[in-house]
C-alpha cells in the first residue's frame, strides 16, 4: 500500500480586522511507503496535525490531492470516503474520541462493529489491549481512564483492523517512558509487518524507531538529514 501527497497545501480563513487566509501547510509532496516509520517534528502550531488529517481523509486540502493505492481520497464521495478510512487507515488522533457509553474494549472494536459484517476480532483487541497495558481495564469505562490510558486506548483501536496506513499524532504525549517505548514498538511492528506509518512526535525516543525524520516549520516541511539524526 502506498499513500502519495501531490502538491497539497492547507489555507485556514483568519477573522479579525482585515479578514484574510493563513496557510497551516504551504504546498508540498509527501510518500508514505509500506515498511516505514516517517517522523514529522515540528514547533506547535508549525501545521503537523493539519498534513496528518489532510492524508487521513479528514480534512480536505485547498489544493492538490491524496492518493491512496491511486485512488483519490477527497474525489470520493462522504460514505465511500469513510469506509475506505475505516478499513485502511488507522488514525491516532491527537485529541480524544472515545465514546464514553462504551466499555474499553468496545471502544476498541469499533472499527470492526461499524462496517464489518464479521464477527468482530474480540482476541485480537484484547490482544492489543494487553500489549498497551491496559488489561486489567477492558471493562472499564473512558471517563475512568487517565489521559495517558485513553492515549494507548486509542493506539490499540487505530491498530485493530490491522490498517496498511497508520497516522499518529503525537500518540505517546504524557506517557512514562516504559509506555512510549511499548507504544513506539508497536508502531515500528506494524510498519515492519508492511504498513506505512507516519508518526508526529516530540519525543527524542521517536527518531531511533523511524527511517526518515522531517521537520515541520511554519508549514513547510523538511527532510531531517540522517548525520542529524540524534
Ligand atoms: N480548523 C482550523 N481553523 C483555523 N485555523 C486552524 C484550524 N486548525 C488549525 N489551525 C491553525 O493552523 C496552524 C497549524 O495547526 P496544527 O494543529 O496543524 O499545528 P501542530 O503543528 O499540530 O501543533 P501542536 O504541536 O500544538 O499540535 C495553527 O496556527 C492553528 O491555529
Ligand atoms: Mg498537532
Amino acid at each position: 500500500m502506498k499513500l502519495t501527497a501531490q502538491s497539497i497545501k492547507k489555507d485556514f480563513p483568519r477573522m479579525g480586522k482585515n479578514r484574510n487566509f493563513f496557510t497551516a501547510v504551504q504546498t508540498l509532496d509527501f510518500e508514505m511507503e509500506a515498511g516505514k516509520v516517517l517522523e514529522i517534528t515540528g514547533r506547535s502550531g508549525s501545521g503537523k496535525s493539519t498534513l496528518l488529517n489532510m492524508l487521513a481523509g479528514m480534512l480536505s486540502p485547498t489544493s492538490g490531492k491524496v492518493l491512496l493505492d491511486g485512488t483519490d481520497l477527497y474525489a470520493l464521495d462522504e460514505k465511500s470516503l469513510a469506509r475506505l478510512r475505516n478499513e485502511k487507515i488507522g488514525l491516532i488522533p491527537q485529541g480524544h474520541t472515545a465514546l464514553l457509553s462504551l466499555t474499553v474494549l468496545e471502544n476498541v472494536l469499533l472499527p470492526s462493529i461499524l462496517y464489518s459484517r464479521e464477527t468482530p476480532p474480540e482476541e485480537r483487541a484484547r490482544k492489543l489491549l494487553t500489549d498497551v497495558g491496559l488489561g486489567t481495564l477492558m471493562d472499564a469505562k473512558p471517563n475512568e481512564l487517565s489521559g495517558g490510558e485513553l492515549r494507548r486506548m486509542a493506539v490499540a483501536r487505530a491498530m485493530l483492523m490491522r490498517p496498511g496506513i497508520l497516522l499518529a499524532d503525537e500518540p505517546t504525549a504524557g506517557l512514562d517512558s516504559e509506555n512510549v517505548i511499548g507504544v513506539l514498538s508497536l508502531l515500528r511492528n506494524a510498519a515492519d509487518s508492511g504498513a506505512c506509518v507516519l508518526l508526529v512526535s516530540h519525543e527524542t525516543e521517536a527518531a531511533e524507531y523511524a527511517d526518515e525524520v522531517y521537520v515541520m516549520d511554519n508549514g513547510k516541511l523538511s527532510r531531517k538529514e540522517s548525520s542529524l539524526l540524534s
